[in-house]
């Protein structure tokens, strides 16, 4: 039997994208075949598909860093055919062949069981982006920031992260801000929980002062770089900044001062290795009380694998409004 993929290849300094037939004799070791219906497309992915991007390792490969489906193979006892499941982060995508195929076979310690509540469309609706922005949401929860406490900034807010994060936000009674540089997503980022929506320069100012105004109790930060360095003078006492990306770039310049004069609190969030234990129930939570259910609603566009080669460049270039899933095969 033979399948789709969508690979990567290198040649010379150039990368091109190619769907290809293959069969599972080549797919990488593991002990849990899938059956993918959905993938999706995050920033990374967009990465794994240029010469410079630094995610792929070996060429070909096939990229998709996020997939759902049903198992249609196990030789590990906690998974059995036709189990709804996903996968994201771990190597999937990086150095494992990724979603972007109608089948992959993964390691059992990297796959999670779709809680009821969710679909296989929805699982990757929400992805590595939704995740992510889960585990930015109960940081801040962990840190202590509470709904009362006062405004929640959200970076990015169009982006997959940034929507998810809102949308989380707004379900859990904080007062959601969103700081976006599309003028024409307002409307969106209202429909999806913000309260207020202001932009990008009024986050970032000309000069960042080591402290300024006690503006937000806690931040959700997909941007990085100089919007980092502009918030965290700008957090209350006590609050939180939870950071997990680097679309505004890598360097951070700051002071101490916010950290030792304040008591703010700079929290790392990584999606990738995160262990399964905090996984498996976060995902329950995605199901339940965190479901973003109005960007489930109005976010959310859908490609096949051939459309996908579109898509990439689109999120390289920061144009992307909400999430894009890709449909793998009709189960
Ligand atoms: N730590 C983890 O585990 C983890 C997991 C997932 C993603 N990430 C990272 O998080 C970031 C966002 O990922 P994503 O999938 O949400 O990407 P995305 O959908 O492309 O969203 C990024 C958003 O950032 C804003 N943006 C883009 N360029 C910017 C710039 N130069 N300055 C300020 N804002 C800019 C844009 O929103 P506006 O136009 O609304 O401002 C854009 O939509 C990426 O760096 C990604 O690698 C990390």
């Amino acid at each position: 039997m033979t399948f789709k993929a969508l690979f990567v290849e290198k040649q010379g300094e150039e990368t091109s994208l190619h769907l290809k037939e293959i069969t599972k004799e080549d797919l990488p070791q593991g002990d849990v075949v899938i059956r993918v219906a959905y993938s999706s497309v995050n920033y990374k992915d967009g990465l794994a598909t240029i010469p410079n991007g630094n995610i792929v390792r070996e060429y070909p490969f096939i990229p998709g860093i996020d997939a759902a489906g049903v198992v249609a193979e196990s030789t590990d006892a906690r998974f059995a055919e036709g189990d709804a499941v996903l996968v994201t982060g771990y190597d999937l995508g990086v150095s494992h062949f990724g979603g972007y195929s109608e089948y992959i076979r993964v390691p059992a310690d990297w796959v999670v069981a779709i809680p009821k509540g969710l679909t296989l469309k929805e699982a990757m609706m929400i992805g590595t982006a939704g995740f992510t922005a889960a585990l930015s949401v109960q940081a801040l929860e962990q840190k202590g920031v509470k709904p009362e406490h006062g405004e929640v900034l959200v970076t990015g807010a169009t982006g997959g992260v940034g929507s998810m994060a809102v949308s989380m936000l707004n379900n859990k009674g904080y007062t959601v801000v969103a700081s976006s540089g599309k003028q024409e997503a307002h409307e969106f980022l209202q429909e999806i929980g913000a309260s207020k929506v202001i932009s990008r320069e009024e986050v970032v100012p000309e000069k960042i002062r080591p402290l300024g105004r006690m503006q937000w109790a806690g931040v959700v930060d997909p941007v990085g770089g100089q919007t980092l360095a502009a918030v965290l003078p700008n957090v209350k006492y006590g609050g939180a900044v939870a950071v997990s990306g680097m679309t505004g770039g890598v360097n951070v310049p700051t002071t101490v001062f916010p950290f030792i004069l304040r008591g703010v609190q700079l929290i790392g969030i990584d999606s990738v290795q995160c262990p399964m234990d905090t996984r498996q129930p976060l995902w329950d939570r995605i199901a339940t009380d965190l479901k973003p259910e109005p960007v489930l609603n109005v976010g959310i566009q859908e490609v096949s694998l051939e459309e996908l080669v579109d898509v990439f460049p689109k999120i390289l270039a920061g144009k992307m409004t909400g999430r894009t899933i890709v449909k793998v095969a009709e189960l």
